[in-house]
């Protein structure tokens, strides 16, 4: 699985970030979630060799210095360097590697661009074997690196992402099933403007409360019936349990819906994906609010929704073609890969 290029050889890898149509905060237990690889992506191109993996990029100041031997990634600086740092500790290549790193992707905006860089440095460090074992190694040195329990949906979209496709991901059999996106269909995400400054502690906050939930009904993405939920007597841990069983029952919908050409059903899934990440889940914020009304509101846009962890960031948007002007217009691609 791990090993290491042949010092000396060239290589560049290039890994996609993602963006989330439906199904936020899912993952972690084991439920469905529906993103698609996206046609921004980071690159990785160096040369292998010595005992260090330095990477400079351009779009951090100071490059990313790591010793193969790295004892504890979180605690790596700058920054950027941790999620480099977390990718060698699981991999543990035995040859280092000398590069740089270049992004299409908005940094921190909310479309992995963490998850990308992650898999990208993963295949330049020579990892080899299948997208799901990438993912999950990747996910390991994102944890790691951050400390946040994140789920696997990121990485796995970007290891496994399928030209034209959204990806349906059973996140507890982690079978992945490719949706075509129509061509009529256009995805654009827009940025609120606004940072992710509380997602990392929140995230782990609302994990450990489904966790408790679940401590009670047993796994949520087997409860199919919100009335089951009633057996949970706190009240904040019912509408967090809520949000998650009733976004599995709309990822199944949506993706059913995609699959035949039904955009309006898609759109009107994600609106109440948005509503309930609101209210029930309690992730979004008045700025997010504010923007998803705003398209939501604009002729020809079928839904819109906050996409990925909350707390600021992006929007994702289904439209008719040619009717938002804002943001970056995405198109479904293929995952990670060796150029
Ligand atoms: C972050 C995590 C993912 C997922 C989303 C919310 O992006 O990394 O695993 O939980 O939040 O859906």
């Amino acid at each position: 699985m791990s090993a290491g290029p042949d010092p000396g050889a060239t290589v560049t890898a290039t890994a996609p970030g993602r963006v989330n149509l439906i199904g936020d905060h899912t993952d972690t237990t084991g439920g469905l979630v529906l993103p698609l690889a996206v046609d921004l992506a980071t690159t990785v191109t160096g040369r292998a060799g010595g005992t260090e993996v330095v990477l400079a990029s351009d779009a951090e100041a100071e490059p990313a210095r790591v010793p193969l031997d790295v004892a504890d990634p979180s605690t790596v600086t700058p920054g950027w360097a941790r999620y480099v740092a977390g990718v060698v500790a699981e991999l543990r290549p035995t040859v280092g590697f000398t590069g740089h790193v270049t992004t299409t992707l908005p940094v921190g905006a909310g479309l992995s661009s963490s998850a990308a860089l992650e898999v990208a440095v993963a295949l330049a460090l020579g990892f080899d074997g299948d997208p799901l074992d990438l993912a999950r190694l990747t996910q390991r040195a994102e944890q790691v690196a951050s400390g946040v329990p994140c789920g696997i949906m990121d990485q796995l979209a970007s290891a496994a992402g399928v030209d034209g496709h959204a990806l349906l991901i059973d996140c507890h059999t982690l079978a992945i099933t490719a949706v075509p996106v129509p061509e009529e269909a256009e995805i654009r995400v827009v940025h609120s403007g606004q940072a992710r400054e509380l997602a990392s502690s929140a995230y782990a906050e609302r994990a450990a409360a489904v966790h408790a939930a679940e401590a009670v009904v047993g796994p949520l993405r087997l409860v199919d019936d919100v009335a089951a939920l009633d057996r949970i007597d706190d009240s904040l841990l019912h509408r967090r349990a809520r949000h998650v069983v009733t976004e599995n029952a709309r990822v199944r919908l949506a993706a059913a819906a995609l699959q035949a050409g039904d955009l309006p059903t898609v759109g009107r899934a994600m609106v109440a994906s948005h509503a309930s990440l609101r209210d029930d889940f309690e992730v979004s914020t008045d700025v997010l609010d504010r923007l998803v009304d705003r398209l939501v509101a604009t002729p020809g846009v079928y839904g819109a929704r906050l996409t990925g962890a909350g707390f600021g960031g992006c929007v994702v948007a289904l439209t008719e073609p040619g009717v938002l002007h804002e943001g970056w217009r995405v198109r479904a691609s293929r995952g990670a890969h060796l150029l």
